[in-house]
């Protein structure tokens, strides 16, 4: 059993890290450390109960409490905020007894009750030893008679180690520009990252990565290659909360759960509620193995349905965007087909009144001039012709002008005395009620079942406006929480009721990447933009955290553009690739020359979604770029390697690369000569690129 007990409180510990927590001199809950797995018990320091320093900052506010809530003269992020039936707005909360559960997962339980008021707050702690993860998550209950209302309640504060100076690594970005990545020192105050948008949006992603800061007093940062890093993550997609504090006293601490602005939760007498979970761990072996520990939980914890590799797929948006039809899309599918594509996915424009973006979401039958026997021709066809088939659709949404609109516009989330915002002409449904989700259940329950579809684009195209609940049965503003939860709820239904489908998630591209939708959809649309220099570097922003076999790229056309077809492809095949040019426009040397390239994809793929990832040169930074796929066995890798512009006399610098086996010999295609995994981890090897130039390369032990 991983979680030991000792005199003063809690270790838990994974394969190589360790987490422990304690009571500290006043009976205060209080964190003591996370970091490497030590040898001894005894190694891990015992509860902090530091003295204050002066009347304006108390014990309490210099104590790294393990999950503050809201009271006395502390002013810390606190994680809990409640108002009591009296008005009063504070809790106190003390230690009240654990438990610890070895299964399924070892996992302790701290239970704190406030000393007045009914409530309980529970502190669960799961264990994924062999991952190097943490995950933890808070329930609170009423015990009393009167209601109590929650106006914020985080999943966990993460503390690292007191009177260190850290960097933040993060993602930013926007439509059309997602996974930009931010690495700022950290100083007193609070860094607060956020979602306020219904999404966990394309702004900014619900994780974070802290290193050492090197220009600060202790310590040295991390790299790819090496340094410690702390991470983690909320599993939510919605509203979300980072606040990393830097408290005056040396302490930094990461707050992550809902965001609370705007939230209230009403907890009548007998209920209870429970957080989100967020996942964390340590590694002292840099923002790689980071990333790689992420991948492998994902891969093997998270993700729904069976261990599959992801087909090469085409869409039809960026061809034919709302001018589809059926003989159209025979004549796409049957070229695709040609080509060694495996599924082929009907985008917008196939429902009813779908002409444009203007109109008919909510009106989820097919449109009868486009399709006057229906979908059903062409899904057999698409069948006939070997590959699976695919359909766009996106239930959160509904145009004013539509039939579901007209018959209940009260479904929508609005205000009643305000106008109704539309973003791309729809407004958005209002999940959280129940009759919402049982319609959509029963909606989308039928399209699947009346069609033999292998995989579902679930799109959403707008973010939030007026998230006013007509007719709210309690607290209005618990709509932000219950949404997701009723999304979750359509989306959970939908799954199981049809397990054979591959369930896309696409928000506008990258709008809604999360831990929370993951475990729903097996991959997800990384952009709406096609530009394979710019999706080099969004797949190393995704990439700090979710897998390639999760990542879906664009092969597009590029009117004009100086990037050649193999180039872009290239760039797919980083990931999960995926086709959306106007394959009928496609030379028969294209055609040729991207069967060749789909094939090629086939073969390499195993290692490229379930290989280890190692990026060698970051796109974000150099206009060289390169990343290694290893094969879980380090007898095989797959190396990419992207020149964008440079000056025409740059020497390449030597690629070093990362993750062989130093002691076995490997041969890499192109390249005379045989060498151990040590020379070519430590050597490199030379390549040539021109201008705008890629290879691919394959490392095989010898
Ligand atoms: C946004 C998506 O990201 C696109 O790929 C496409 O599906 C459109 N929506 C369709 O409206």
């Amino acid at each position: 059993m991983p979680i030991f007990t000792n005199a003063t409180g809690w270790i838990l510990a994974t394969t190589s890290t360790a987490y422990a927590l304690g009571l500290n001199d006043a009976g205060v809950l209080t964190h003591c450390y996370w970091g490497p797995r030590l040898p001894a018990l005894a190694d891990y320091p015992p509860p902090p109960s530091p003295d204050g320093w002066s009347s304006f900052n108390p014990p309490a506010q210099l104590t790294p409490e393990e999950y503050p809530g809201y009271t006395g003269n502390t002013f810390v992020e606190p994680c809990l905020k409640v108002t009591f039936a009296d008005g009063v707005r504070n809790v106190v909360l003390g230690y009240v007894g654990a438990t610890v559960e070895s299964e399924p997962l070892p996992t302790l339980a701290i239970t704190l009750e406030d000393g007045f008021y009914p409530l309980r707050v529970t502190l669960l702690y799961r264990l994924y030893e062999a991952y190097d993860l943490l995950e933890r998550a808070v329930r609170i209950e009423n015990l009393g008679t009167e209601p109590m209302l929650i106006e914020r309640i985080w999943s966990a504060l993460w503390h690292l180690p007191q009177h260190g100076r850290y960097r933040l690594r993060h993602m930013v970005g926007r439509h059309m520009d997602e996974g930009i990545l931010r690495h700022e020192p950290l100083s007193e105050g609070v860094k607060r990252l956020e979602s306020r948008r219904l999404a966990s949006s394309h702004h900014h992603s619900p994780w974070f990565a802290v290193d050492r800061d090197p220009d600060a007093d202790l310590g040295q940062g991390a790299d790819e290659c090496g340094g410690e890093v702390w991470f983690g993550a909320l599993a939510w997609s919605g509203n979300w909360q980072i606040a990393a504090e830097v408290t005056d006293f040396g302490s930094t601490r990461i707050g992550i759960g809902l965001n609370d602005w705007d939230f209230a939760w009403r907890l009548d007498p007998g209920e209870a509620f429970t957080t989100p979970v967020s996942y964390a761990g340590y590694t002292a072996a840099g923002f790689g193995a980071m990333s790689r520990c992420w991948h492998t939980f994902i891969r093997e914890v998270i993700l729904p349905g069976e261990r599959q590799v992801q087909k090469v797929f085409y869409n039809s948006w960026e061809a034919t965007h709302f001018d589809v039809d059926e003989a159209s899309q025979v004549h796409l599918a049957e070229i695709a087909a040609s080509l060694g594509i495996e599924v082929f996915v009907l985008d917008d424009g196939w429902f009813a009144g779908r002409n444009d973006d203007t109109a008919a979401l909510g009106d989820w039958r097919p449109d009868p001039h486009k399709f006057p026997h229906g979908l059903t021709p062409l899904i057999r066809r698409v069948h006939e012709l070997g590959m699976a088939f695919g359909l766009w659709i996106e239930p959160e949404m509904v145009s004013p002008k539509s039939e579901l609109y007209r018959t209940h516009p009260d479904w929508v989330l609005h205000f009643a005395t305000r106008a109704r915002t539309e973003s791309r002409h729809q407004l958005i449904l209002n999940l959280a009620r129940p009759d919402v989700q049982d319609y959509l259940i029963a909606q989308f329950d039928r399209l699947l079942t009346e069609h033999p579809i292998d995989f579902i684009k679930w799109d959403m195209n707008r973010n939030i406006s007026e998230p006013g609940w007509h007719d709210a049965p309690g607290e209005p503003r618990e709509v932000w929480v219950r949404y997701i939860e009723g999304l979750y709820r359509v989306w959970g239904a939908l799954r199981e009721r049809h397990p054979q489908i591959v369930w896309q998630n696409c928000s506008g591209g990258g709008g809604r990447v999360d831990l929370g939708l993951m475990r729903l959809a097996d991959q997800f649309q990384l952009s709406d933009n096609i530009d394979p220099t710019r999706f080099l570097a969004m797949q190393e922003g995704f990439s700090q955290i979710f897998p390639a076999n999760t990542m879906h790229a664009w092969v597009a056309d590029l009117p004009a553009s100086h990037l050649s077809l193999r180039f872009r492809f290239h760039v797919g095949m980083c990931g999960i690739l995926g086709l959306g040019g106007h394959l009928a426009r496609w030379t028969a040397e294209e055609r040729a020359e991207a069967a060749a390239l789909i094939a090629q994809y086939k073969t390499i793929r195993p290692i490229v979604q379930f290989g280890e990832l190692y990026r060698l040169r970051s796109p974000q930074r150099h206009a060289f770029a390169a990343v290694l796929y290893v094969a879980p066995d380090r007898s095989e890798a797959v190396l990419f390697a992207f020149r964008t512009h440079l000056p025409a006399q740059t020497r390449l610098p030597p690629l070093r690369l990362q993750g062989l086996d130093p002691q076995r010999h490997y041969t890499i295609e192109g390249q005379p000569e045989v060498r151990s995994g040590a020379a070519w981890m430590h050597l490199g090897l030379d390549l040539h690129l021109g201008d705008f130039a890629s290879c691919v390369l394959l490392v095989r032990q010898v």
